[in-house]
């Protein structure tokens, strides 16, 4: 056991399991071809370099088009009797063009087809948002998709089950007309969106919040340098010298300090190492304000194609970007 994973806690779900309190990304981002795929199994070798680092969580999605490799490194690390299949966390979602009931049983079996598992710790709505095959919206109600989540879990496809980028008022209606509680929240926060309405409420009804993109304006996104906070930025650098850490791992443990999971992504082993490397220490309230007050509600995850879909969670912009997914 490596002293990385001696030391990452876990959070007790609202059904009694445990889920580690970070977890590896595996989003691979975009590039000229449209989205990154993994080339000669470069990240089957980053799980399994993570692995050994100790990292024992690892988010993912249909989309992302990375489960396989996963499963291959961790069916590998079981063989080697680095670790049993239980003390690894596989997080994976339902894409959007799955949404009727009876297609979410056939989504998550395809994803363990894939990973060469028979089941996935966690699984979650990635969007509230139904779309056809041809991404015309469809009016499929995320009410509906949630019964056949809570199929999966009943057959035990999936261990527990949760959903990802819903508003308060959509996490609600779960709570409300659901039959089975979700037991994770997973949204976009980082310096610049720090979601504490959504926050406080998830936790106030035992719901794990799981933070996305958890360095935000630190690093480029899309090729590009946007405004907010730099990796030098003062206010983070002060904090990050009176703990000798990095600015990354300041704002990591930002998130830990708000009992959130952050999911931090990176192909490269030095990062690797760093980001979880921020168990040791912990920032003051007054830190945690420090950094609280960079909000100003930015989002990066911001498909402002999909905002006339009546199940759009985000607020609505004037000029929204034209989908990609549909063909004219
Ligand atoms: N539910 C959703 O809709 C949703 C949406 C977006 C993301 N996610 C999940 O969240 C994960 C993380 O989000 P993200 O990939 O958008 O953003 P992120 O983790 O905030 O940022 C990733 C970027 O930061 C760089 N990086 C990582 N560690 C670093 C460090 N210590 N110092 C400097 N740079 C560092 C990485 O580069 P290198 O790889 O070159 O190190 C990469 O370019 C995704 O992979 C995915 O699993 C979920």
């Amino acid at each position: 056991m490596s002293a990385a994973f001696a030391s990452v806690p876990k959070y007790k779900l609202n059904n009694g399991r445990d889920i580690p309190a970070i977890a590896l990304g595996t989003f691979l981002g975009f590039d000229e071809h449209g989205m990154t795929k993994s080339q000669n199994k470069q990240l089957r070798n980053v799980i399994l370099e993570a692995i050994d680092i100790g990292y024992r969580h690892f988010d993912t999605a249909s989309v992302y088009e990375t489960e396989g490799e996963i499963g291959e490194a961790v069916r590998m690390k079981i063989k080697e009797g680095v670790v049993q299949r239980e003390d690894i966390f596989l997080t994976t979602k339902l894409w959007n063009t799955q949404h009727k009931r009876e297609q979410v049983m056939k989504a998550l079996q395809e994803t363990l087809q894939k990973m060469e598992l028979n089941y996935v710790d966690l699984y979650l709505m990635h969007w509230p948002i139904a779309l056809n095959d041809d991404y015309t919206h469809s009016d499929v109600d995320y009410m509906e998709t949630w019964r056949g989540m809570e199929d999966v879990q009943r057959l035990g496809l999936a261990k527990s089950i949760g959903v990802s980028n819903f508003n308060k008022e959509q996490l609600q209606r779960v709570l409300q007309e659901g039959s089975i509680k979700p037991v994770v929240i997973q949204i976009e926060i980082h310096p610049q969106i720090i979601q504490k309405e959504l926050v406080d409420y998830a936790q106030s009804q035992d719901i794990v919040v799981m933070g996305f993109s958890p360095f935000g304006s630190l690093v480029m996104r899309y090729g590009m340098q946007f405004p907010g906070p730099k990796l030098d930025n003062p206010v983070l650098m002060e904090i990050a010298n009176k703990y000798k850490k990095t600015t990354p791992q300041v704002v990591l443990r930002w998130l830990v300090d708000r009992n959130i999971i952050p999911i931090p992504k990176t192909t490269k082993h030095k990062r690797l190492e760093e980001n979880i490397n921020i168990f040791d220490f912990e920032l003051t309230s007054e830190e945690i304000a420090m950094i609280n007050r960079f909000d100003s509600k930015t989002r990066y995850t911001f498909p402002s194609f999909w905002q006339t879909h009546p199940h759009y969670p985000f607020e609505s912009i004037e000029n929204p970007i034209a989908d990609p997914f549909v063909k004219n």
